[in-house]
């Protein structure tokens, strides 16, 4: 079983693709003292993120670095890893980043990079997770924070909130709810981690009571 973080105030990094509403609730737990943290860099993979400009207006310094640059995968993480790097930060926050982690971030954050999913996992991994929760017909789906691992959506779950889904629910609808608890659940999984509760035994998370 291993301690994913002693307690002490957390540098992030947040990865993020697009909107960063969860950037957005992340930033109010810090600012409202609900999240020991801070927030050190925003890397977006798109130019045009939504994400790179609430972190600027925030004074939180933001880069868009583009995987078009790079020959491949590798040499594109290589650069985000220089970047986390010299930043320091302890821990990476993929908030909306809409791409496959590789090998050469992953080791460098093993255990120390978190998504966020708008499913109950293991159900409905991958893209359009709240229309696969509608069309399959489950009364309930939510979100999960969990560990980034080499799969789709497979690391070890931190925490988990369920939303009901209802009779006359469209992806959007539901996605909207999903949000709401999103919104609710990944700072307080940080908090965790943050206070040293979170511990690790191969693809279990347990939580320190207390
Ligand atoms: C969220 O639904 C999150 O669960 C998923 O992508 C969406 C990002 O939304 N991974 P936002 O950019 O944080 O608003």
């Amino acid at each position: 079983m291993i301690q994913v973080m002693e307690p002490k105030k957390l540098k992030l990094a947040i990865l993020a693709s697009g909107r960063g509403s969860n950037f957005d609730a992340i930033y109010e737990a810090i600012i409202s003292n609900k999240l020991n943290a801070e927030i050190n860099i925003l890397i977006s993979d798109k130019e045009n993120a939504a994400a790179l400009d609430k972190a600027r207006n925030r004074n939180i310094s933001a880069m868009h670095i583009n995987p078009k640059n790079f020959e491949n995968r590798e040499g594109y993480e290589t650069e985000l890893v220089k970047q986390l790097e010299e930043t320091n930060v302890d821990l990476v926050i993929l908030a909306g980043y809409m791409r496959l982690v590789g090998h050469v971030l992953l080791e460098a954050y093993k255990h120390r990079m978190l998504n966020i999913h708008p499913a109950l996992l293991p159900s409905f991994p991958g893209l359009h997770a709240q229309r696969q929760a509608v069309d399959y017909g489950v009364r309930f789906s939510g979100c999960t924070v969990h560990f980034v691992d080499e799969g789709m959506d497979t690391g070890p779950i931190i925490l988990q909130s369920a939303v009901p889904v209802l009779q006359d629910d469209d992806e959007d609808s539901l996605a909207e709810r999903i949000l709401v608890e999103e919104h609710n659940t990944y700072w307080r999984a940080i908090q965790l981690i943050a206070d040293g509760k979170v511990y690790i035994d191969s693809r279990k998370v347990y939580i320190k009571e207390g």
